[in-house]
């Protein structure tokens, strides 16, 4: 099994104002997976300009003030888990031409966080479907909350992966980006970072801040969950969707530019 992440800045026009996907990127990837040759696969996605902008400016995950407050809240929740699920629908539809059998779980249909985290999920139905070998598509969305200061979350993509791959332990975790991998600083504001093939601390980078609008922490973000998942002795690797053929590369196993995201207490 391989649990492969579509990043927002991939698959959408993350730095737009409006919500933009890239259609170029989204067929091309589409086709390198229907051409590539995994068995059981499971794509989780992000939501770049379809759900950062909201869940930014009606401040979803914030602590609720007032009732006024709230109902500002669910008024932007409805919004963005509207533009994500177009988004979803858009990744599916281009999935499904290319030949690809995807089913769609959106996360705020059955996921709650408490404090902005998962706290237990039932992953039977994802086993079943893959059991079937269709593919599930999950992606960035926003969740009810059990915390009552807050009641709502963003639940980002990279925490999906970390909590899935925890749980149903697959033979690789693929996170595809805009980026070749993990550097020692953010390569689009310095042009002399340093790739780094392995990391296995956070002390290891700097992630200064984003460029684009994101709510869950961008690349620090997910060096975070990532680093949890290596903890636990589960590695996975960062590469570059941008670059052709490279996620087709990826899945069937050959060797390829990227950050490998592994734990000290290996070997
Ligand atoms: P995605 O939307 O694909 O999940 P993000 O936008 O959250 O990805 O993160 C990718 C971005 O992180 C890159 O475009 C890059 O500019 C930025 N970045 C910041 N710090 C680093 C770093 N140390 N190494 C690599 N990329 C970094
Ligand atoms: C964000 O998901 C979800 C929402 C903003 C609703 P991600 O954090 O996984 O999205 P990208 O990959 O950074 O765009």
């Amino acid at each position: 099994m391989i649990i492969l992440k579509l990043g927002g800045s991939v698959i959408t026009r993350k730095e737009a104002e409006k919500p933009t996907i890239n259609p170029d990127n989204l067929g091309r990837i589409a086709r390198e997976i229907s051409q590539s040759n995994y068995h059981k696969l499971i794509i989780v996605h992000g939501a770049g300009s379809f759900g950062h902008p909201f869940a930014k400016k009606y401040g979803i995950g914030d602590k609720i003030d007032n009732l006024k407050d709230l109902q500002h809240k669910i008024e932007g929740f409805s919004l963005t888990q509207h533009h994500v699920r177009k988004l979803n629908t858009s990744v599916t539809e281009y999935l499904i031409k290319n030949g690809v059998n995807a089913v769609s779980l959106p996360p705020s249909s059955f996921i709650k966080t408490e404090d902005k985290r998962i706290l237990g999920l039932d992953l039977s139905l994802i086993k079943d479907y893959l059991e079937l070998n269709f593919t599930p598509v999950i992606y960035g969305d926003v969740v009810l909350d059990y915390d009552e200061s807050i009641k709502m979350a963003v639940l980002s993509g990279d925490q999906l992966i970390q909590y899935l791959a925890q749980h149903l332990k697959p033979e690789r975790v693929i996170l595809a980006t805009d980026v070749d991998g993990i550097y020692d600083k953010d390569p689009k504001k310095h042009p002399d970072a340093q790739l780094l093939e392995v990391v296995s601390k956070a002390e290891q980078l700097q992630t200064g801040d984003a460029e684009t609008v994101d709510v869950t922490g961008g690349m620090g973000g997910k060096v975070a969950e990532l680093l949890q998942l290596a903890d636990k002795g589960i590695e996975s690797e960062i590469i570059n969707a941008n670059q052709i053929d490279i996620i087709k590369n990826a899945i069937n196993g050959e060797k390829i530019k990227g950050t490998i995201i592994k734990g000290m207490k290996k070997e």
